[in-house]
C-alpha cells in the first residue's frame, strides 16, 4: 500500500472479528512504532501489550465508572454520559489488543514523541490489514498506580496513547470529513 493511501484510507475501527492478532505482529508494530522522531532523540516511550478481552472488559468498566465520576466538573465529557451510562458500550469496542504507550514524565516533548510514535503503529497496522483506535477514554485507567503496578510501567512515565488493535469487522466506507482549515500565512515575510 502507498503510504498516501493508507494516510487517507485509514479509518478509527470500532467493530472487531473475533479473531486473534498473532504476537509476532503487535511486536512488529511496536518495532516499527518507535522509528518516529524523538525530541534530542530521547525516544521516551515504554509499551504495555494486553491481549485479553475480559481484562479489558472490566477495565472499560473501571474507566467509565471513573469518567462519570468526573461528570459534573467536566463539561467536555456530558456528552458522553449516556454512553459510559450504557452497560453494553466496551471504551475499548471489544477488541483483542491494547497497546498502551507510555512516555516518560517531565520531558517536555514526550507526549509529542509518542503521538508519533502512535501514528506509525496505526499506519502500519493499516497496511497489514488491522484495524486500531485511539481510546483517549482509558488515558484515565492506564494511569492509575494499581494498573501501573500490575504492568511494570515505571513511576516517571504516564500514558501518552491508548490504541486497540484487531481484525476489522466492520471498515466505515465514507472518510470522517476532514474540516476547512486555515493556512494563517505562506509566503514572504514582508
Ligand atoms: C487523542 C484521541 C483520542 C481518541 N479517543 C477516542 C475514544 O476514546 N474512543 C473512540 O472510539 N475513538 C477515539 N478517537 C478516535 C477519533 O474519534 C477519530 O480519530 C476521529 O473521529 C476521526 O476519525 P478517523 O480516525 O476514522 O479518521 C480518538 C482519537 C484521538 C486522536
Amino acid at each position: 500500500m502507498e503510504l498516501i493511501e493508507a494516510i487517507k484510507s485509514r479509518r478509527s475501527i470500532r467493530r472487531f472479528l473475533d479473531k486473534p492478532v498473532a504476537g509476532e505482529i503487535v511486536r512488529e508494530l511496536i518495532d516499527t512504532a518507535v522509528w518516529a522522531p524523538s525530541a534530542s532523540n530521547e525516544q521516551p516511550w515504554g509499551f504495555v501489550v494486553i491481549e485479553d478481552r475480559d481484562y479489558m472488559r472490566k477495565l472499560s468498566e473501571k474507566a467509565k465508572a471513573g469518567l462519570l465520576s468526573v461528570m459534573e466538573q467536566t463539561p467536555a465529557l456530558q456528552r458522553y454520559r449516556a454512553l459510559m451510562e450504557n452497560p453494553d458500550f466496551n471504551i475499548f469496542h471489544n477488541a483483542p489488543v491494547l497497546v498502551v504507550i507510555y512516555g516518560r514524565r517531565n520531558r517536555g516533548w514526550s507526549k509529542h514523541d509518542c503521538s508519533l510514535a502512535a501514528q506509525n503503529l496505526m499506519l502500519l497496522a493499516w497496511e497489514r490489514g488491522l484495524g486500531t483506535c485511539w481510546i483517549g477514554f482509558a488515558h484515565k485507567v492506564c494511569d492509575t498506580a494499581e494498573f501501573k503496578g500490575r504492568h511494570h510501567v515505571p513511576e516517571d512515565f504516564e500514558t501518552a496513547a491508548s490504541i486497540v488493535v484487531g481484525y476489522p469487522e466492520f471498515v466505515p466506507q465514507n472518510p470522517v470529513p476532514r474540516k476547512e482549515f486555515p493556512i494563517f500565512s505562506w509566503g514572504e515575510g514582508s
